[in-house]
């Protein structure tokens, strides 16, 4: 594994340093339905983007936390790169994608049907309102990357209360998401720091996202209150840009890390060593069974 980059330093320090002064400032656009910022977070997605280093990393995570399920729910799928990526792993799981918005539920139908995966469907539904799922109907749920779009805690509440009415006991949780830096400056360094290789509508999408996120101890609580007590939180190292909330991993089959690996090895240096960044900070923040070599 590479070195994290040396440009991190200024900014993991002042993170460690500041008192936390960063308001929560909610995304413009909870729901995703805007033409422009739809295509940019789908287009970009399916190519090689910033975005295929967290790709990757979710799916070797998110496969080892669902093993063993029949279905899994995924909330706020958004266009369905990442839950395509997750489904063509693992073909055994059925995966429903529940998105409210149409524009990009449009996209998801799309992409499914030219990746050629046939374990996927879709839902229009709202995250915070899961009624088309019965009391402990469902083997696992994930969720990457769309909890910071609810527009209030109570909202996120919401979220968790659904999670665990709709879970059955023993079964899966795997939730990704941003958490709040404590300064803006920080939030400007991150959204930015690829300006050269990322389309402006990403960056500010980023931007926006590293704004609208949650408290890590925000996690903590609803976790606690609403979560099996099997999961476990782990974030970045010291300064919890990622958060992840998730059940024990179980082992993957050979075959999968074998494919794991190639898809990393395939990679554009550059994401490559994003996704080595990812894999570095969880692992020092106490993240283990990392598989990818
Ligand atoms: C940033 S995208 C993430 C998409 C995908 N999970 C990924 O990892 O690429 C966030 C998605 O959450 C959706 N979303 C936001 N609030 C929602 C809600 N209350 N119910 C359902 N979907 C919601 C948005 O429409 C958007 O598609």
């Amino acid at each position: 594994m590479n070195l994290p980059r040396p440009a991190l330093l200024p900014t993991f320090l002042r993170e460690l340093t500041s008192p936390q002064t960063l308001p929560r400032e909610p995304e413009p656009d909870a729901i995703m339905v805007d033409e422009e910022q739809v295509a940019a977070f789908s287009e970009t997605g399916r190519n090689e983007s910033t975005l295929a280093a967290s790709y990757l990393f979710h799916s070797a995570r998110a496969s080892q936390a669902i093993q063993g399920c029949k279905q899994v729910v995924d909330l706020g799928c958004g266009p369905a790169n990442q839950l395509i990526q997750i489904a063509g792993l693992n073909p055994e799981i059925e995966f429903i994608g529940v998105d409210m918005s149409q524009e990009m539920l449009r996209h998801a139908h799309e992409h499914v049907a030219n990746a050629g995966v046939s374990n996927v469907s879709f839902q229009t539904g709202d995250i915070t309102n899961l009624a088309q799922f019965g009391d402990h109907s469902v083997d696992g749920v994930m969720s990457t990357v769309s909890l910071h779009h609810l527009p209030t805690s109570n909202h996120l509440e919401g979220c968790f209360r659904e999670i665990k009415r709709i879970l059955k006991p023993g079964g899966a949780i795997y939730l990704a998401d941003f958490g709040r830096l404590k300064s803006l400056k920080s939030v400007i360094f991150f959204a930015y720091m690829n300006q050269d290789r990322d389309p402006h509508q990403l960056l500010l999408d980023y931007e926006r996202s590293l704004r609208a996120a949650f408290l890590l101890s925000d996690f903590e609580q609803l976790a606690t209150q609403f979560l099996p007590e099997s999961v476990s939180i782990y974030s970045t190292f010291k300064v919890p840009l990622l958060i992840l909330l998730k059940t024990p991993d179980k082992a993957l089959p050979a075959s999968k890390i074998k494919i794991l690996n190639a898809m990393r090895k395939k990679l554009n240096p550059r994401f490559r060593h994003d996704l080595d960044d990812m894999r570095i900070f969880f692992k020092l923040g106490g993240l283990k069974n990392d598989v990818f070599s």
